[in-house]
């Protein structure tokens, strides 16, 4: 199939590699100029596992091409893929002028019967609404549109767009069935995964799914906060609930709060969806307030250790990406972590892995803002570290050498992955999330 994909981001880039991979043509457009000559000389503008070969192996083969042209790129297709931004407005709806000036051009130069698709995620009504767009630029012209959700995620983005769950689409045009069908059994051989389904169900599916995840963390947080209350362990009682094979074992961890470019803004945008039809998700709001309370919980907890004021004291952090395996920092805990303790006044030392470059962009460095290219410099006079994303590196660190370089020895550990009783036979002081009694008392 000749397929558009507009948008090369950390959706669009991985579909587009991915379709390619399956032998279609593709061709990727960006208004970003440099993001396209980066990926025409084959360097990835996102650090995403497996996805440069991917990339590299179709683009030397033709048929992954790249351009800045959106118009061109999108006439004379079988279908164009909306896959660009939809951030969040003031008022938490989803900011969606990015998917209708991209409809806009589609409709001006598409040829032939195109199938037009979002993969974006689009609050409900976005399907019908560029329908409409269609229909008033080029009313001549035959096309469908197609709502067909991404449920990739970001750090493992190229496995589960190759071998998807599921995938849902949603249309009533039985042509764009056909279509989609065929386009994507390949990718769904093993088991027939393939939902086909009416546009709205499919917009409300996407949103639904991450509000359910969402929903599980923010749960778990709140177990959390009861556990150090209460003198329980979290990292018990999830294990007790875990088994339970109603209940599952996936996103039951507590930790800093979720981040990233889907959870927060998806969780607002349904939220709004509702207050627009008049409607008032309960849950979600709940969801909401409790992670906003739990990104700043660990800054809180470092106040309390070290002084509300914090001049003069250095404190290190470990894991600047909202989660391991990206640089993507939207929305990033430790993005509010870091600003609530420079702002008390800490020396802040920085490391990751990978997201150093994207996070710097936000808080560039200064005066009390350092980075280091290595975990245990960035601990070397520190009066405290903060583990706030869980890279597999920091997980068995060697604690008597941070010991060593560290002033003070408070540890904060927003996973959980360290053994408190560990690192206190060390000599250092250990608060986690929600886990260990002996340090609830000595916390809170
Ligand atoms: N990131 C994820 O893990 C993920 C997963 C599932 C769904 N989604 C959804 O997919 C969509 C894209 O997310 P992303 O993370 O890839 O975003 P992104 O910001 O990484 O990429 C969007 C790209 O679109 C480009 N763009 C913006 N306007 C354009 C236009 N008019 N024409 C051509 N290109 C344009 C931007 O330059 C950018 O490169 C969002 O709706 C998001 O909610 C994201």
């Amino acid at each position: 199939m000749r397929i558009c994909v507009v948008g090369t981001g950390y959706v669009g880039l991985v579909a587009g590699a991915g379709f390619a991979d399956f032998g279609n043509d593709v061709m990727c457009a960006d208004v970003d100029q440099g993001k396209v000559d980066r990926l025409r000389r084959g360097d990835i503008p996102i650090y995403e596992p497996g996805l440069q070969p991917l990339v590299q192996r179709n683009a030397a083969a033709g048929r992954l091409r790249f351009t800045t042209d959106v118009g061109q790129a999108a006439a004379d297709v079988d279908a164009v893929f909306i896959a660009v931004g939809t951030p969040p407005k003031a008022d938490g709806s989803a900011d969606l002028s990015q998917v209708w000036s991209v409809a806009r051009t589609v409709g001006q130069h598409a040829s032939g019967f195109t199938v037009v698709v979002t993969k974006s995620t689009v609050p409900v009504g976005t399907a019908d609404n560029i329908r409409g767009i269609l229909q008033e630029v080029a009313p001549d012209k035959d096309f469908a549109v197609v709502a067909n959700p991404e449920f990739l995620k970001e750090g493992d983005a190229v496995n589960d767009f190759m071998k998807p769950a599921r995938v849902v689409i949603g249309t009533d045009d039985e042509r764009a069935r056909q279509r989609m069908r065929y386009l994507y059994e390949p990718f769904v051989r093993t088991l027939d995964r393939l939902l086909v389904m009416d546009a709205r169900s499919a917009e409300v599916t996407k949103y639904a799914c991450n509000a359910m995840l969402a929903t599980r963390i923010s749960f778990m947080n709140e177990m959390a906060g009861l556990c150090a209350q209460v003198g329980a362990d979290v990292q018990q009682v999830r294990l007790g609930m875990a088994w339970d094979d109603r209940i599952g074992s996936r996103f039951l961890f507590p930790g800093a709060g979720y981040g990233g470019s889907c959870f927060p803004k998806d969780v607002k945008a349904i939220i709004s969806t509702a207050r627009e039809h008049g409607g008032h998700l309960q849950i979600l709001e709940a969801v909401e307030e409790v992670n906003e309370a739990q990104k700043v919980l660990l800054a809180q907890r470092v106040l309390q250790r070290l002084g509300q004021r914090l001049h003069g004291k250095s404190v290190a952090i470990w894991g600047l990406a909202f989660k391991p395996q990206t640089d993507d920092v939207r929305e990033a805990p430790a993005m509010t972590i870091a600003r609530v303790l420079h702002q008390a006044g800490a020396t802040l030392r920085l490391h990751d892995p990978v997201a150093r470059e994207t996070f710097s962009a936000e808080l560039p460095a200064a005066d009390r803002v350092q980075y280091f290219d290595d975990n245990y410099e960035a601990v070397s006079g520190a009066d405290a570290l903060v583990l706030v994303t869980e890279w597999r590196a920091y997980r068995r660190p060697d604690f008597r050498r941070i010991h060593d370089l560290m002033r003070e020895h408070h540890l904060f550990d927003g996973r959980n992955i360290w053994d408190p009783a560990y690192v206190r036979e060390i000599g250092f002081t250990y608060v986690g999330i929600g886990r260990d009694p002996e340090a609830s008392e000595k916390a809170f």
